[in-house]
């Protein structure tokens, strides 16, 4: 197989160009014995973007991936990765993230008292950052550092686990966010299908993660994603 070439800048502005909304497969859900096949077909399934949901079994009680596979399925695609560090210390192994080619790397408040200088490393080495919040943690705990990243996701479910149920509670701060500051790209992470996707857009969200939507929903990928971007066409 040869390895696909591209770089982070273009393929940071290929996500800017996307615009909102726009679905993000998490790839949670999908089959990891086939990863490149997967990214090849979500490319042409035109997806914009996938998520990475990177846990750690202390923050959250699931494990996943860390640096190494990311940096392996980098050579198969070039989709932009908008990548969820579900875990403690994300500081220590944020510059291997980076050596992976992540594109966005979106760390937990919760972990984080002040959160500002590895926001401002991850910006200083031309990547996104991103600041997430659980369904129990305020939004007041993410407004101080509004200036200080390129996204917000406001987590709808409690972290961990795919394919449970939205909580609707979590689109207050969706709005408050997004009256604040309608420039920031706002990200929804948890449950989303058709029906949470058009509450969520109407609340303002700009980038929704999907992963059982578009893995589990016993249609293809392909048809999974027409048919969430079909539910949100009126907001496009
Ligand atoms: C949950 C993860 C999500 C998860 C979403 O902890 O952060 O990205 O994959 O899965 P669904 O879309 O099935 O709720
Ligand atoms: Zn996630």
């Amino acid at each position: 197989m040869t390895a696909i070439q591209s770089d982070r800048p273009t393929r940071l502005k290929a996500l800017k160009a996307a615009g909102s909304p726009i679905f993000a497969p998490s790839l949670l859900a999908c089959d990891f014995a086939r990863m490149a096949d997967v990214l090849r077909g979500l490319k042409e399934d035109g997806a914009k973007a996938v998520h990475l949901d990177v846990m750690d079994g202390h923050f959250v009680p699931n494990f996943t991936y860390g640096a190494p596979l990311i940096a392996d399925w980098r050579k198969t695609t070039d989709l932009p990765f908008d990548t969820h560090l579900m875990m403690d210390n994300p500081g220590r192994y944020i510059d291997d993230f980076i050596g992976a080619g992540c594109d966005t790397l979106i760390v937990h408040i919760e972990v984080l008292p002040d959160p500002r200088e590895l926001l401002r490393h991850i910006r200083s080495c031309g990547v996104e950052a991103g600041l997430s919040l659980n369904p129990g943690t305020p939004v007041e705990s993410v407004l101080p550092y509004l200036d200080d990243v390129d996204c917000i996701l406001v987590m709808s479910v409690q972290p961990g686990f795919g394919g449970q149920s939205f909580q609707p509670s979590v689109l207050d701060k969706v709005r408050q966010i997004k009256a604040l500051r309608p420039d920031l790209r706002l990200c929804i992470d948890g449950g989303i299908k058709s029906s949470t996707a058009r509450d969520a857009v109407a609340a303002g969200c700009d980038l929704l993660v999907a992963g059982s939507a578009v893995f589990q929903s016993g249609v293809s990928p392909r048809e999974a994603l027409a048919s969430l971007a079909a539910s949100v066409a009126s907001h496009s």
